[in-house]
């Protein structure tokens, strides 16, 4: 009988069918994320060829343990030296010919040194995005490492806030919210975490500052941890005083067009839909000039992966893919309003992972 594959392993067989039916003898894997997703490894400095024969992976002598530990691959090659090197000695000892490479990830100067370095018998071709479509679905075991992330990160919101006081540096609130989410199990925060006061709000990605939280501030935070090497991804917006008519308005825009999104979220509805659906409260409430940027994104082991839920993406949601739903409102000068949450898409609808409360805090 033979062994049953790992999830590592049944994710290479389906690429391999892949590779196949582009009429390729293999693929050189660059990106550390792919490398991780087929092969489980977390090394800074991988590279992965797939064959007909199965998947060999590269890495350099700091990894020796580290590779034998943690990777699920047919043959593994600690090389010193430059990884590239060993890579096409490889490719040639295979006699592989069409050789796929991740377009979107491979530099021009690494593109010409494989070139180079596998020389004019071999064809380099650029891989579509099958495998960004396939991460976009999550297993079982992934949506379990996105909700420990989703946990980790609405605990760590609340015990943060509990520290605040009108004074503290954005940057503080912002270095409170991390060390929380490592004491409760986080890997790292999934990105730089977002603090931002006042009109600085406005700023979509704006970086905390060593400035104080003033009273009656707009309060936004934009924060995310990682389990697993999995994200969640998650935006309130907060107030230490009383909400002025203009907050409280935009406060209320915002929300309605956040749970119009979640509303269209649904298996085969377009990510567009979904993007249309929240933008059209704005719209009608006037505030359609102030939403700059789409309505929301895949996670997974990257903070921002496919599909982007934007006014264009035609991608069909299917169950298991998980994304944030976040629109906004920017006014220079005044300020800057957002809500977000980690979305799971399911067989009949959504479920909203994210358990923070959605009113406006007041602090
Ligand atoms: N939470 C950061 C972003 O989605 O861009
Ligand atoms: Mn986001």
């Amino acid at each position: 009988m033979k062994a049953k594959l790992s999830e590592f392993g049944e994710r290479r067989r389906w690429f391999q069918g892949v590779l196949a039916e582009a009429g390729l003898d293999g693929a050189f894997l660059s990106s550390p994320v792919t490398v991780r997703y087929l092969t489980g490894f977390t090394g800074s400095n991988s590279m992965l060829l797939m064959g007909a024969s199965g998947a060999e992976l590269f890495t350099d002598p700091r990894y020796t343990v580290q590779v034998e530990q943690e990777a699920d691959a047919e043959k593994k090659t600690v090389a010193a030296g430059v990884l590239m090197n060993a890579v096409c000695a490889s490719v040639k000892k295979r006699r592989m010919r069409r050789m796929g490479f991740e377009a979107s990830h491979l530099t021009y100067e690494g593109y010409a040194r494989l070139g180079e370095g596998l020389g004019a018998k071999v064809a380099l071709k650029p891989l579509g995005r099958g495998l960004a479509e396939r991460r976009a679905v999550k297993s079982a075991g992934e949506i379990a490492a996105i909700r420990r992330a989703v946990a980790i990160n609405s605990e760590a919101y609340e015990r943060a806030l509990k520290q605040f006081r009108v004074g503290m540096l954005e940057t503080e609130l912002a270095a409170e919210l991390d060390h929380q989410m490592r004491l409760l199990g986080a890997e790292c925060a999934a990105f730089d975490t977002i603090v931002a006061s006042g009109a600085h709000s406005a700023l979509p990605h704006a970086h905390p500052r060593p400035v104080p939280v003033k009273a009656n501030a707009l309060l936004l935070i934009d924060m995310g941890a990682q389990a697993s090497g999995y994200a969640s991804d998650m935006t309130r917006m907060a107030l230490p005083g009383k909400p002025s008519r203009r907050a409280a308005k935009l406060y209320r825009a915002v929300l309605e067009a956040q749970l119009a999104g979640i509303d269209a979220t649904r298996p085969g509805a377009s990510a567009s839909s979904v993007d249309h659906a929240a933008r059209r409260v704005l719209k009608s409430e006037g505030l359609e000039e102030l939403f700059i940027h789409s309505t929301g994104h895949g996670l997974g082991l990257e903070i921002h992966e496919y599909p982007r839920i934007g006014k264009t993406e035609e991608c069909e949601l299917k169950p298991g893919m998980v994304i944030t739903i976040e629109p906004g409102v920017y006014v220079e000068g005044w300020g800057g309003i957002r809500i977000e949450d980690t979305v799971l898409v399911t067989e009949r609808g959504c479920e909203v992972l994210t358990p923070t409360p959605k009113e406006l805090r007041v602090l």
